[in-house]
């Protein structure tokens, strides 16, 4: 139930600390095994490459498990877009393995994927938060997210329960496979400070709510920018905003939008920045310094370590595969209060429906 929520988004925004907490002691034991059964372990593990299928915030879900399965568990991983897949596929690798990616577990596109890689014969999994859903039942593995229930048409708290479990099941594939990233991967505690973190976030949603209004409030278009994980993120913060607020935003890799798209930028574009990787912090502020040198209204979001007194948004430290944990929550913020203080039904945006079971 809501409760004394007006809208199911924010409920389910600030209900992701306690998503966090409950995959730490669904998927741990006391000492600090994962709970995953060995048949999926064994069966992913002899794969030579896996193939993560999925659509909107479960794409992008998909792009952060790249990075984790590629630097946990050291398999190369491709992310694609279900409905171009379905129609379109690429040339496989001679074992691999399917991951379904999908809050629902009804989404057609995704479905149709499925149905071709079972006639196919390749082994799959199906990362769901509905059990007994129809791509938890026709897949050969199932790993839920616990989230509990998602009403809200955007989806929040399934985006970082998708990827606690990818990071969760890159462990346990690198530990068997005797990795020492992967073993000397505290997760517990690393998903424990996640946690903490996102409730220092949640707890601080009023700034959030004032960055809104003083720059989204009546905008027309958005940036959002940032590299590595931080550009996964921004194509996904982005997604948030323009389906909850009807503003037209774009996520950019940052290093690109001097190849075309800084043309778009005018006095008081909003452009936000994410910056929590040490490797580009450099580069993305300069990034910054050429949209604010053509009139942008920006927002930076950076990693504590990575801040100075000009960020707005000051990112609680995590570990850096798991910042997307953090950084994805001020974007679902800024959009949630941008679509509310517009005066719009935040839960229930425009042609969108819940579960999409056509393609
Ligand atoms: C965006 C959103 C959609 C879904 C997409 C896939 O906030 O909710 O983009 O992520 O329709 O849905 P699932 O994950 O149920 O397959």
């Amino acid at each position: 139930e809501k409760g004394a929520y007006e809208f199911y988004m924010l409920k389910e925004i600030d209900e992701q600390p306690a998503v966090m907490r409950t995959l730490e002691q669904k998927y741990f034991d006391e000492a600090g095994n994962i709970l995953i059964d060995q048949d999926l372990r064994d069966a992913i593990n002899a794969a030579d490459r896996l193939y993560i299928v999925a659509a909107g915030t479960s794409y992008h879900a998909g792009l952060v498990g790249k990075e984790l399965f590629e630097k946990i568990a050291g398999v190369p991983t491709e992310v694609h877009v279900a409905s171009e897949f379905a129609y379109n596929m690429p040339l496989l690798s001679a074992k691999p393995f399917f991951i379904f990616l999908t809050q629902s577990g009804e989404t057609a596109d995704s479905r149709e994927v499925l149905v071709n890689v079972n006639k196919l014969g390749y082994p799959s999994l199906t990362i769901t938060n509905v059990p007994n859903s129809t791509l938890s039942r026709e897949a050969s593995y199932t790993l839920l997210l616990h989230a509990g229930p998602e009403i809200a048409v955007a989806s929040t708290k399934a985006y970082t329960g998708q990827i606690a479990v990818e990071a969760i099941l890159a462990k346990a594939m690198g530990q068997d496979k005797d990795l020492e990233v992967a073993k000397n991967f505290d997760l517990t505690g690393e998903l424990t400070k996640v946690a903490n973190g996102m409730q220092a976030l949640v707890d601080e949603k009023g700034q959030v709510e004032k960055l809104a209004a003083d720059v989204l409030g009546t905008t027309r278009n958005a940036f959002y920018i940032g590299r590595g994980i931080d550009y996964d993120v921004a194509l996904e913060a982005a997604l948030k905003l323009k389906e909850v607020s009807y503003v037209q935003t774009e996520g950019f890799a940052s290093g690109e939008l001097k190849h075309g798209t800084i043309a778009l930028i005018e006095k008081g574009t909003p452009v936000i920045a994410i910056i929590t990787d040490p490797k580009t912090a450099a580069h993305t502020r300069s990034n910054v310094q050429e949209v604010v040198a053509r009139g942008a209204n920006v927002i930076s979001i950076a990693a504590e370590g990575l801040a100075t007194d000009k960020d707005q948004i000051v990112l609680p430290e995590v570990h850096p595969l798991l910042t997307p944990l953090v950084s994805v929550v001020s974007g679902q913020l800024l959009a949630y209060y941008t679509s509310k203080q517009r005066g719009y039904d935040v839960d229930k945006p425009r042609n969108l429906a819940k579960s999409v079971t056509v393609e």
